[in-house]
């Protein structure tokens, strides 16, 4: 096990950085690493190549969370972070804190959304994707990475990071990686150790849902309807579960598509989602 770079400072990552004349491939989170980062470095790792290198960044960004959110409270477990950087062989750590990440009191310029920034998890987090978006944007500029890997588990994320850098010219490509579930089907997520024994269970009907409705996939409303039974159950606060196209366009009727599921376990909240594949368009025989 080799210990990675670790740098706190923007001028120890350039650093680092200019020390790696070669591919590379961006990992970014905000720590509290666990088996889905894990599975997100070794995809860096092959995509970077043996003689690349794997950047990762451990960064709680406070622009992406709302007024009475858990960002106070959100886990932050840097030496064990580095401990599973270290593992999984990861060139270089960016951890940052705030004051490296916005140096000015305020940040004036961030990166709007745009309509689906504004649905689904943005319905409930009106100022969410727009802190995302601009921490992102922020990370590239400063790792400028060739490569830049993001889960699954937050798919409507993954899917307004592929459509800024299309939107706005950005040259990283963006590669999605499956979500990591737990043996009982629990997709593996930071907020998951919020989670009390007893809560589990509940916790458990969103990954119910999502392969009940995968599994009746005939049409949309069949889809709907066998994932809602899990639904309806004390404990568990729904927000919504939706059924869009793989670019999160709502109305899919025909082939590829993505079950989107949120829901409040206590003061949890929890999301998840799945590849569903309904029939096929009829062929036009006119
Ligand atoms: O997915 C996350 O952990 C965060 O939203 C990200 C992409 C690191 C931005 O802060």
């Amino acid at each position: 096990v080799n210990d990675a770079v670790v740098a706190r400072r923007r001028d120890e990552l350039s650093e680092a950085l200019a020390a790696r004349d070669t591919t590379t491939a961006v990992v970014m989170t905000m720590g509290a690493l666990h088996a889905g980062h894990r599975a997100l470095i070794r995809s860096a790792r092959e995509l970077a190549g043996a003689d690349g290198a794997v950047i990762t960044t451990i960064f709680v960004n406070p622009l992406q969370f709302g007024v009475g959110e858990d960002f106070d409270r959100y886990p932050r477990t840097l030496a064990a972070d580095l401990d599973i950087c270290a593992e999984e062989g990861v060139d270089v750590v960016f951890a940052p804190d705030v004051t490296q990440m916005y140096p000015d009191e305020s940040t004036h310029v961030t990166i709007d959304a745009g309509p689906l920034g504004r649905e689904l998890e943005g319905k409930a987090r009106p100022t969410h994707f727009a802190g995302v978006l601009t921490v992102v944007t922020k990370l590239l500029n400063l790792t400028v990475p060739t490569y830049a890997v993001f889960g699954e588990k937050d798919y409507q994320q993954l899917t307004l990071i592929r459509r800024m850098v299309t939107d706005l010219e950005m040259p990283y490509e963006i590669v999605g990686v499956p979500t990591v579930r737990d043996a009982d089907g629990l997709a593996v997520s930071s907020r998951n150790r919020y989670l009390t024994a007893a809560q589990r269970p509940t916790a458990l009907l969103l990954s119910k849902a999502l392969r009940a409705g995968a599994a009746a996939a005939h049409n949309r409303d069949a889809v709907l309807a066998a994932g809602q039974a899990f639904l309806d159950h004390p404990g568990l606060d729904v927000d919504y579960l939706e059924l869009r196209g793989p670019g999160l366009e709502p109305n899919v009727d025909h082939g590829p598509a993505r079950l989107l599921v949120a829901a409040r376990v206590g003061a949890t909240r929890l999301i998840d989602n799945v590849a569903v594949e309904l029939p096929a368009r009829p062929m036009d025989t006119r």
